[in-house]
């Protein structure tokens, strides 16, 4: 294959929301010169139709078919760039399944990536979305991200600092949305395994791996294969499969409010988690504020909150995006009524 295109594509396969969408083309590639050909082609033929770059379609809600091109990367491969005795910087195909490439990186040992494993998606949607979960964020391990222009096929290079990078954000997310399609993500990583054991379940999950650390220390024999076991386990706990059951994980982000909001807040609720988010802001759990809001586990038709984490909105066989999207509504309705947050989705509504 180097280019594939289909036309009145179904989408089901392609969002893990499950979602019976339609696109009027998509097209797949598999590599930085049939990408470009494609969209010369593009540019002849179908300028007046839109474009949409997706990944594994996790961070997706279609609200009814796509009327434009829907593109696809199959643009593979891992590269070993160069390297000194501390870190390596390791080129990968944007198509690359992120997941997998975490799994490669530890068995070559490549270490900083272990926390984000089992997160759905391709490389290149993960820099988009500065994926992050257990005290990591993906931007923490990029070196460099390379992209091509679907206007005029250019190529660009953004260094790490360049791409706006923050919570759940990032440059290709807001002002080059729809702009570049991401080919490559260089990424650096160390040689020395160096374990983020931040976050408070992590530690009580390795217990099974280590019997020679005291609590609250770092289990001395941990390594990065029991680590992201643990981290595999614990996801596996909370969060639905979407294979089992259309989902996107993380439906909303986690509201950062000035420090103030939060004092006022934690008066009346004292128990509310609340972490701090860099000078005068507290990131509260959108998950807490939903179960607070009497949404856990409650379906709206076919759409439901998810039962064992109330930040996942789930398709319970069948829903569209519209019912996904009402639910959404009513939620963010809710907690605002009580809490006064507006809640942000973390996904990318498609229209
Ligand atoms: N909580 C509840 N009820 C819930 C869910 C959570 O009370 O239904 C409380 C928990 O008890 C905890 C707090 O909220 O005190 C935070 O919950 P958790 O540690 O499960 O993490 P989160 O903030 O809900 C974020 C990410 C997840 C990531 C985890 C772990 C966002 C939007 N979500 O969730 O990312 O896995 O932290 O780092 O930042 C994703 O992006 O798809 C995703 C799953």
């Amino acid at each position: 294959m180097r280019t594939e295109l289909t036309y009145d594509a179904p989408l089901m396969e392609l969002n893990t929301f499950g979602i019976q969408a339609k696109a009027r083309m998509l097209l797949t590639y598999d590599s930085e010169a049939s990408l470009r050909e494609a969209l010369s082609d593009i540019r002849h033929h179908h300028s007046n139709l839109p474009m949409l770059h997706i990944g594994c379609g996790s961070n997706l809600l279609f609200l009814g078919d796509y009327p434009g091109i829907v593109l696809r990367s199959a643009n593979r491969g891992i590269r070993l760039l160069g390297e000194t005795t501390d870190e390596v910087l390791v080129e990968v195909g944007a198509g690359e399944v992120c997941d997998d490439f975490i799994a490669h990186a530890i068995r070559n040992g490549w270490y900083g990536m272990e926390n984000l494993s089992l997160i759905p998606g391709q490389v290149g949607a993960a820099a988009v979305q500065n994926i992050g979960a257990y005290g990591v964020e993906v931007c923490d391990v990029i070196h460099e991200v390379k992209g091509i222009s679907l206007s005029d096929g250019s190529e660009r290079l953004w260094k790490r600092d360049d791409c706006g990078y923050g919570y759940r954000q990032s440059i290709f997310k807001s002002e080059l949305w729809g702009k570049y399609a991401i080919t490559y993500v260089t990424f650096r990583l160390s040689k020395h395994f160096n374990p983020n054991l931040q976050y408070g379940g992590l530690r009580k999950a390795l217990e099974q791996f280590t019997s020679d650390s005291p609590q609250g220390e770092c289990p001395k024999t941990l390594g990065a294969l029991q680590l992201r076991e643990a981290i595999i386990g614990i996801r596996r706990a909370k969060l639905p499969d979407p294979k089992k059951q259309g989902n996107a994980g993380s439906f909303f982000k986690n509201p950062v409010v000035g420090k103030e909001v939060a004092e006022q807040l934690l008066v009346d609720y004292p128990e509310m988690p609340h972490y701090p988010a860099g000078e005068g802001k507290v990131k509260l759990a959108a998950g807490w504020l939903i179960e607070q809001a009497g949404w856990k586990g409650r379906s709206l038709g076919p759409a439901a909150v998810h039962d064992r984490q109330a930040l996942v909105l789930v398709n319970k066989g069948g829903a569209t995006g519209s019912d996904i999207q009402r639910l959404c509504e009513a939620v963010r309705k809710d907690v605002g009524t009580r809490f006064g947050i507006d809640l942000e989705p973390e996904v990318n509504f498609i229209i």
